[in-house]
């Protein structure tokens, strides 16, 4: 089953698209008396509701990913960790879980074998770091969901200081199809190095907002003007893949297709893959700051460059807006670069990508506001 999925080339659909295979081969290798399945349903990025959409349309399709994902290791624990704004999902897994346990598909000697799963759902608490695996992990013990410093990897020491694999909703959820239809049959869906189908979130810009699924390599522009329907209003930009996505200027959307590869090597990040639009009228100066805004938030409090940084980029950025004064250039890079580089994890360290996008595509409309033009 393993070689399946790793044949299959499913990559994580949280938004580093790491490969599942090598992290279910690493937890199996992990020695322990205790391993664990964790689903990762907190779906925190600001128009991303796909995750929604499987848990509420699709349950049982993830509970079997996480059977599988025990399988495949040796846990025999999975762990559902819902965002609390979705009752509606929470009530529905719930419900899911009872049919599986009716049906005799969860429990001890499971179909008359020795593999033993039950689940647990947790309700998430509404901080947007609790999405990121490490802090999830300190969420769902009852600590203070502060992120923690890796290696070691979750896969080694994760829940409770076990071996435990963290995945996306839509990730596991892929996992059924692999199974029953072999490797092989899904790494032909997509492109070569992006296998497989990708939900995207559609925002209420569009003519026709909602949950699309593309095969990998689909042209943005597709999405956006055949399934879309383009958009109601005028819009200048997309932040494609959370708050820590890439701004995407619209008239790129020609240039991209729907994979890692293609965001990544036009310097965007496909991510989790929601699409919120940037109306034509919104000054970038004003979206930017509440970026940093939200970062400030929303950190953690554990490394200074995000916990610090964010909170001076808010201000010069509100400073610039509200005075005559200007933002100096190379003070304003430098915030960036510490952010990029100096951060524990990708709230502080992914901030900077669509500032610089914005900075790369908006410079004209920004230049106002910085000390020499950009
Ligand atoms: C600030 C922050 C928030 C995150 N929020 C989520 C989230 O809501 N859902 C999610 O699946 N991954 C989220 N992630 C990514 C997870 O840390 C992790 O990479 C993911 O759950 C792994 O699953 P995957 O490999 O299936 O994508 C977040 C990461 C960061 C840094
Ligand atoms: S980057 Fe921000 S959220 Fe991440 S560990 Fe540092 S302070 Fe916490």
């Amino acid at each position: 089953m393993l070689a399946q999925i790793k044949a299959s080339g499913l990559r994580g659909r949280g938004g580093a698209g790491f490969p599942i295979g090598i992290k279910l081969e690493g937890c199996r290798k992990a020695e322990s008396n205790q391993k664990y399945i964790v689903c990762n349903a907190d779906e925190g990025d600001p128009g991303s509701y796909s995750d929604r959409y499987l848990l509420e349309n699709q349950p049982i399709a993830v509970l079997v990913g996480l059977i599988i994902a025990g399988y495949v290791t040796g846990a025999d624990r999975g762990v559902m960790y819902i965002r609390f704004e979705y009752p509606e999902s929470i009530e529905v897994i719930k419900q899911a879980i009872a049919d599986l346990q009716s049906a005799g598909l969860t429990g001890t000697g499971i179909l008359g074998s020795n593999f033993n799963f039950e689940f647990k759902v947790i309700e998430a608490r509404g901080a947007y770091i609790c999405g990121e695996e490490t802090a999830l992990l300190a969420s769902i013990e009852g600590q203070r969901p502060e992120v923690r410093v890796r290696p070691p990897y979750p896969v080694n020491y994760g829940l409770f200081g076990k071996p435990t694999v963290v995945n996306n909703v839509e990730t596991l959820a892929n996992l059924h199809f692999i199974v029953k239809n072999g490797g092989e049959a899904f790494a032909k869906i997509g492109t070569q190095r992006s296998s497989g189908t990708k939900l995207v979130s559609l925002d209420s810009a569009f003519r026709r907002p909602g949950i699309y699924e593309v095969d990998m390599g689909t042209p943005l522009a597709t999405v956006v003007e055949e399934l879309g329907g383009g958009f109601k209003r005028p819009v200048k930009a997309l932040h494609i893949g959370g708050p820590l996505g890439g701004l995407v200027p619209v008239q790129k959307m020609f240039d991209l297709t729907v994979d890692f590869e293609s965001f990544a090597q036009n310097s965007f990040l496909l991510g989790h893959a929601s699409i919120v639009s940037v109306p034509e009228e919104y000054p970038m100066v004003a979206y930017l700051e509440h970026l940093f805004a939200f970062t400030a938030h929303e950190s953690c409090g554990k490394c200074f460059p995000c916990r610090i940084g964010s909170v001076r980029g808010k201000e010069l950025l509100q400073k610039a807006q509200t005075s005559d004064y200007k933002i100096d250039n190379e003070l304003f890079t430098d915030l960036l670069d510490t952010m990029k580089k100096g951060s524990l994890c990708a709230l502080g360290g992914g901030i900077p990508l669509p500032v610089m996008n914005a900075m790369a595509h908006f410079g004209e409309e920004l230049s106002g506001y910085f000390k020499e033009k950009i």
